[in-house]
């Protein structure tokens, strides 16, 4: 057994390497809210310039990032149309409703991620006294681990700015879609007023999220980022990490998305249902009278999973490819032995397996 898990339950728990540490520790630093940590600034900097926006600003986290965009594009009253599925609807507390008096719209999302012209035109409001303000159209790429196609991009901000929209994108995991489609950072957000990019992800930074836009919606977004308690002094140690996964931790994303359809692959393999994978997380349908002898097996061997009937595993810079097929084993390992364990029980009982997931297998134990 690994002496470290094998954590598969997101791309968010990396820890820093021994290089990004090295970087984090020669950092030079100011206080963030006076604007004078020179660490913070150049990331900034370089960012936007990579991106092709005006300007960046630096978040603690994706979340506030999120909101602080989303507060910064609306007003009072003001609404946004967004996935179901998304991120900034359904996963963070409706901070939006909650800390900005902004109404969410959800509109369904398809099976590839997108949201349809359709749906979206249906829902945007008409100028009457009864309705919010339809203000903005925020999307997600990638969601759920797909990737929006750029020509649908290409189409849906066009349509938003039509209406009079603003766009906005979470891309936490953005640069999974980047190297998934082999475009430049600029290609993947044309057609996007603000954008949000997680450092903490896939990318392997312990903390971050940079917000791009322009310099007037940055400026509002910074008002909002102080009042939610995200003004960072000396942030700039969390900065050099950013910088160091930029420089360092982008194009291997492709060995994630490699290692995370060979996870899917074997998976599959054994029968079980597995979504189609295009970057780095793996979505596969555990059966209900196997979850729970799961939760119980897969610790023993060193296998943290958030376990449910839809089971997301995420591949990311702490997993490896012999990793990965670690967890096949212990997949194929708990099948096998769940075929034998009504007939031939005795002979499981050397297996290495915990003597209670064999009596559940067994049906002798609840
Ligand atoms: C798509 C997406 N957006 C935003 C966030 C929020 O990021 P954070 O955890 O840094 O607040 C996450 C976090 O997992 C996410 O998956």
């Amino acid at each position: 057994m690994n002496a470290q898990p094998i954590d598969l339950r997101s791309d968010t728990v990396t820890r820093p390497t021994a290089a990004m540490l090295a970087a984090m520790a020669a950092a030079p630093v100011g206080d963030d809210v006076y604007g004078d940590d020179p660490s913070v600034n150049r990331l900034q900097a370089v960012a936007a310039e990579r991106f092709g926006f005006p300007a960046a600003l630096w978040f603690p986290t994706g979340t506030q990032s999120n909101l602080a965009a989303l507060m910064a594009h609306c007003q009072r009253g003001d609404e946004y149309l967004v996935g179901q599925d998304a991120h900034t609807y359904k996963y963070e507390q409706g901070g939006a409703a909650v800390l900005g008096s902004i109404q969410p719209q959800p509109v369904s999302n398809q099976p590839d991620g997108s949201i349809a012209l359709t749906a979206l035109a249906a829902a945007v409001k008409p100028d009457d006294v009864h309705f919010a303000r339809t203000r903005l159209l925020a999307l997600e790429n990638t969601i759920g681990g797909k990737v929006l196609p750029l020509t649908y991009i290409a189409e849906a901000t066009t349509w938003a700015h039509a209406q009079g929209l603003a766009t906005h994108l979470d891309g936490a995991r953005l640069y999974n879609a980047i190297v998934k489609l082999g475009v430049s950072e600029r290609e993947a957000v044309a057609g996007f007023d603000s954008v949000s990019l997680c450092l903490s992800k896939g990318l392997g930074a312990p903390a971050g999220t940079l917000l791009f836009g322009p310099s007037d919606f940055l400026a509002r977004a910074k008002r909002w980022r102080k009042a939610l308690g995200g003004g960072m002094r000396q942030a700039g140690f969390l900065a050099a990490a950013g910088l160091h996964a930029l420089e360092h931790h982008v194009v291997r994303l492709k060995e994630d998305h490699d290692n995370a359809a060979h996870l899917a692959g074997g998976l599959a393999a054994l029968g079980l249902n597995v979504d189609p994978v295009q970057t780095n997380l793996v979505f596969v349908e555990i059966p209900s009278a196997d979850l729970a002898p799961l939760k119980l097996y897969l610790p023993t061997q060193g296998i943290n999973l958030s376990m449910a009937p839809k089971t997301r595993l995420a591949t990311h810079l702490d997993v490896t490819r012999e990793q990965v097929d670690a967890v096949l084993a212990a997949f194929t390992r708990y099948f096998e032995v769940k075929k034998h364990a009504n007939g031939v029980l005795a002979s499981t009982r050397g297996s290495g397996l915990p003597p209670g997931l064999i009596d559940s297998l067994s049906g002798t134990r609840a």
